[in-house]
């Protein structure tokens, strides 16, 4: 399938925007000697282009990865999450910021904050570039959230479909039957 036939739903423009408008946010809410950890696969487009926004408000983050997966290589979660790499900072003490590509049953994120909370992390805030409502199977909220979407299956922006799509420099939608 060609690119192409992938239905936009937020241009790279408004993305841009939007993650220049929630640096400044979180930048009002947080301690400024945060530590990101960013949740990898999905994550790590946003996670470049929103510490280079805090840069912008003047703020140095430190930055680590961790890869977690509930999902498989399709578009049902499969309820189990696992870490399948794992951080390589110590969380101990710092003011953690979660930062994930989307937020949809709630199970990855609550898992990554028991984790870290369990670490000893001083505190710990969440930021998710999308939300989809109404589909949390866990009472889950995120601190700060780019754009809250409706209930489809989106692509782009280091978003995919069985590992592909993250390059997409935009947010699709993707219809497959
Ligand atoms: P949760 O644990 O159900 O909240 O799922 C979060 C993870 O599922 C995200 O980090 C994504 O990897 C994946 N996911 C959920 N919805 C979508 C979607 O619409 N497109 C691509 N990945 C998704
Ligand atoms: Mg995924």
């Amino acid at each position: 399938m060609s690119h192409n036939e992938i239905p936009v739903l937020f241009s790279a423009e408004e993305i841009k925007e939007r993650i220049g408008s929630l640096a400044c946010e979180i930048g009002l809410k947080i301690a400024p000697d945060l530590m990101i950890v960013s949740l990898l696969k999905g994550s790590f487009v946003f996670t470049a282009d929103l510490i280079r926004a805090l840069h912008t408000i003047g703020l140095r983050p430190q930055v680590d990865f961790m890869t977690v997966s509930s999902y498989g290589t399709g578009k049902e979660s499969s309820g189990n999450i696992t870490i399948n790499r794992d951080l390589v900072e110590e969380v101990k003490g710092k003011h953690v910021l979660i930062v994930d590509d989307i937020l949809e049953s709630g199970r990855t994120l609550q898992f990554a904050r028991n984790l870290i909370t369990e670490r000893g992390a001083a505190s710990c805030k969440i930021a998710v570039l999308l939300e989809k409502p109404g589909k949390r199977t866990t009472p889950m909220t995120a601190d700060f959230v780019g754009f809250t979407i409706p209930d489809k299956f989106v692509v782009g922006f280091g978003l995919d479909y069985a590992n592909y799509y993250r390059e997409l420099p935009y947010i699709g939608t993707l219809d497959i039957h």
